[in-house]
């Protein structure tokens, strides 16, 4: 198998971090630190220069400059191992446009991805249908080209009917009924793929939690689709027969925009029979099944950055996971306040670790 990593990475201007060259172990990587020391702002500067954007919704520039700097740029300098050669991606971001350059030719650079643990998925995930539906669109989009581009056509044309539906006085019906041709195109084809995912997911999910957390328990995530097993034909009769309806609420109230996935877990649904820290548990599992799929599909795994997700885990269940991520051969930075969890952190050999106060780096 190749290894893809971020091996070293220079940082000028981005929130509180300081500019210093970090030389990263292409295994595991432990951030320490006191809350807002800058321990997160690491993890976000990473996924920004895999991503060319933060993890955090709707961030704009004001929000990821240093609000001391005297010259409004952020400058990243990182050099990666991608296919085992050495490559190396920089960029300058300025307020109203960015440069990107790979090996100092204006190139993007796309094939390494990160993926983001952090501290609240697991509750809201739990709690948050919405939250759970973006959650698994972004992830989905992620291993299928066909899933995102299907996605954001669905997104495109469910925008224009709403629009639409939206209009008053009303006299659109002829639009949307066009419209709804390539709708329910999307819609099926969403459908039909989630399920297909979702299936392939299914079948590392238990076996992970077991890996994890030595204990057996049947995990699965499902929708729970009105739409699934209808063809062409029955769905754009259910959208005819509806719209009435959506006229009046003026927004579309079927489709794989309103599905709701659930998680089982030993035929339980997680939310309402789980503990916290179970909880947690399957949503850990469903995350590291979900990596090795990624790997499955795409050939190679993404780099992996743990934001403090020691929380309602008890000793021997984070002792486990330590293990699980030692065994594993993907790049992983993981971070923790919590002094409790430090120490075993600190065990792990070949780990590098580093200790940051006010933005400031040290290793150790
Ligand atoms: N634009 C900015 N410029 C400078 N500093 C910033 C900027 N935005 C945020 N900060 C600093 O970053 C700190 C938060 O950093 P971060 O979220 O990485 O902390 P953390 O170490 O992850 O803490 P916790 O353990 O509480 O999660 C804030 O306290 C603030 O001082
Ligand atoms: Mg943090």
């Amino acid at each position: 198998m190749t290894s893809n990593y971020l091996d070293k990475i220079q940082i000028k201007n981005f929130k509180n971090l300081e500019e210093k060259t970090l030389n990263f172990s292409n295994h595991i990587n432990c951030i320490f630190g006191n809350n807002g020391n800058g321990k997160t702002n690491l993890l976000e500067a990473i996924y920004y220069l895999l991503h060319r954007k933060s993890f955090k919704k709707k961030t704009t520039f004001q929000q990821i400059i240093n609000v001391e700097c005297e010259k409004p740029e952020i400058l990243f300098l990182s050099s990666l191992v991608f296919q085992d050669e050495k490559i190396s991606v920089s960029s300058k971001i300025l307020p109203e446009e960015s440069y990107w350059y790979l090996n100092n030719e204006p190139k993007k650079f796309n094939s390494i991805k990160a993926l983001v643990i952090s501290p609240f998925d697991s509750n809201l995930f739990h709690t948050d249908s919405q939250f759970r539906r973006q959650w698994i669109d972004q992830l989905l989009s992620a291993l299928s080209p066909r899933y995102k581009a299907d996605l954001s056509n669905y997104k495109k044309c469910l925008k224009f009917r709403n629009s639409l539906l939206q209009k008053k006085p009303y006299r659109f019906e002829e639009q949307i009924i066009s419209n709804d041709e390539n709708f329910v195109k999307y819609n099926i084809s969403l459908a039909h793929l989630r399920e297909e995912l979702l299936n392939e997911l299914n079948q590392y999910c238990s076996k992970t939690f077991k890996i994890i957390f030595s204990d057996s328990h049947n995990l699965r995530l499902y929708q729970e689709s009105s739409i699934k097993n209808l063809n062409t034909d029955q769905l754009l009769s259910l959208y005819k027969n509806e719209l009435q309806n959506d006229i009046l609420t003026g927004r579309t109230r079927t489709g794989v925009h309103r599905e709701n996935f659930l998680f089982d877990f030993d035929g339980y649904n997680s939310l309402e029979y789980c503990s916290l820290g179970q909880q947690k548990m399957s949503f850990l599992s469903l995350v590291f099944a979900y990596i090795e799929l990624f790997r499955y599909k795409l050939g190679t795994y993404p780099i992996v950055l743990m934001d403090d997700v020691s929380g309602e885990l008890d000793r021997q269940r984070w002792l486990n996971l330590i293990k699980f991520l030692e065994s594993k051969s993907f790049q992983v930075f993981i971070t923790t306040a919590n002094e409790n969890f430090k120490e075993e952190l600190e065990l792990i050999e070949r780990a590098k670790k580093f200790f940051i106060e006010d933005g400031k780096f040290s290793e150790y």
